[in-house]
């Protein structure tokens, strides 16, 4: 156990925008981070693979081997800021073999590797603490672990890629093209080092992967999420959204249902009047659906050096204040006790059930919309809102049909058939619809 004098000595492997950021944030709060948890908390050995010119490191260990870290007597707590997931893994196993506390900000590790570590963790009495793995410096992780721990979640949708919504606000707002939003985002310090890991929705599904197993007590399946990017959103269907009173956003969507849970990622249209579709720019927002305490929503910054320190300092305090008070770490790592999580069936994409933003390009001609609503019934899907643009040169109309909620595999029966159709022109543009009411 700590006693109260001595300063918590910590390891910091990986020193890019978040080390980086850790580390200064670390010395900028000192007097307020003691004052919060009784001692002080200094960094003592840092893992790096180059120096940085614009922090003071000369009063600390600078090595280029991070296992010298990992290995370090001088150092009690680890905290693993350096991406990726082969080298990040076998820090974060050492570490935990060698009886310290691990602090880390690597969601693509846990999402992937994350139920052996905390297993691992768990059988050597230390604790891996992620804040910051999911929306930087919105605390959500302590929202669902434990402001929420009294409610029955039954669902969550979010914006947690700052960089997708970066460039979706930049479009919409600016006229931008992808690649230019997405060459300011990387400039901004808030994309991942492989930016398909933002625009596909790798980085969200890691995120989303997380968040569901912390709400619904299940292990973390990373594999059984459905993800899809927005490199192919168009400007014309962000604009016909517009008109409809719909923004597009790239969310994160996690649903407990009768038959099993819904895990997907995709560009969804949601409701202009919903608060979530006002968040713009790099901020994430987690809405959280619960009983009995309704809907809430999180919102802050969910990327860059600031941010994502705040929440890699807020563990590393909570971690220092459960170890002088001799305790390992009182949350279980997934919110349920590690015996209480359920084998509850992710759903493949079939058979979730969502509403639908559907673009046609139809033959100008008498009776093809009627075939198409004709399809779209028999299989049981009821239209809300449909709209029919004026002819182009090529004698074509785009169509935009808003639907109700159906389940997918219906959803996918009725387009094919609607493409079969000699008077539909190219693929139809399927974009999912949430609604997000209690
Ligand atoms: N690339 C991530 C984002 C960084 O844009 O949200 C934070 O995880």
């Amino acid at each position: 156990m700590q006693t109260k004098q001595d300063a918590v000595r910590v390891g910091i492997v990986g020193f890019g925008t978040v080390g980086g950021g850790a580390f200064r944030l670390l010395q900028e709060n000192a007097g307020e981070i003691a004052r919060r948890t009784g001692c002080p908390i200094v960094v003592s050995h840092i893992g790096a693979r180059r120096d940085r010119d614009d922090l003071d490191t000369s009063k600390v260990k600078v090595s280029r081997d991070v296992f010298a870290v990992v290995q370090d007597p001088d150092v009690d707590i680890i905290v693993e800021v350096m991406g990726g997931t082969e080298t990040a893994r076998a820090v974060v196993t050492q570490a935990i073999l060698a009886g310290k506390h691990v602090v880390t900000a690597n969601k693509a590790l846990l999402a992937e590797f994350g139920n052996e570590l905390f297993a691992l963790a768990e059988r050597h009495g230390v604790y891996i603490a992620f804040e910051a793995a999911v929306a930087g410096g919105v605390p959500i992780i302590k929202v669902l672990r434990e402001g929420l721990a009294a409610n029955r979640i039954d669902a969550l949708a979010g914006i947690i890629n700052g960089t997708g919504n970066y460039i979706l606000t930049e479009m919409r707002e600016k006229g931008r093209s992808f690649a230019e939003a997405l060459q300011e985002a990387q400039a901004l310090g808030y994309a991942e080092a492989d930016p398909t890991f933002d625009v596909e929705g790798i980085d969200a599904a890691h995120k989303l992967t997380i968040l569901a197993s912390l709400a619904f007590g299940i292990p973390l399946q990373l594999k059984k999420v459905y993800t899809e990017g927005i490199s192919r959103l168009t400007t014309i269907d962000v604009a016909y959204a517009a008109e409809l009173g719909y923004s597009i956003k790239h969310l994160g969507l996690a649903r407990r249902t009768a038959e099993g849970i819904e895990l997907r990622v995709h560009p969804t249209l949601i409701p202009r009047e919903r608060l979530i579709s006002h968040v713009h720019g790099v901020k994430n927002a987690v809405l959280v659906q619960s009983h009995p305490v309704g809907s809430t929503l999180y919102y802050g910054a969910g990327a860059g050096a600031g941010p994502t320190a705040s929440a890699i300092v807020a563990d590393l305090v909570d971690v220092v204040r459960a170890w002088r008070e001799g305790q390992g770490g009182r949350v279980p790592h997934l919110a349920f006790q590690p015996d209480e999580l359920y084998d509850t069936p992710v759903l493949p994409v079939e058979a979730v059930h969502t509403a639908y933003y559907l673009r046609l390009q139809a033959n100008d001609r008498p009776g093809v919309l009627a075939e198409v609503t004709h399809l779209l019934a028999e299989q049981g899907i009821s239209i809300e809102a449909i709209l029919q643009k004026p002819a182009h040169a090529a004698g074509q109309v785009p169509v935009i049909i808003v639907t109700k909620v159906v389940q997918e595999r219906a959803m996918n029966a009725a387009l094919a058939k609607i493409e079969a159709l000699v008077d539909i022109v190219d693929h139809v543009v399927k974009i999912r619809l949430e609604n997000l009411d209690a």
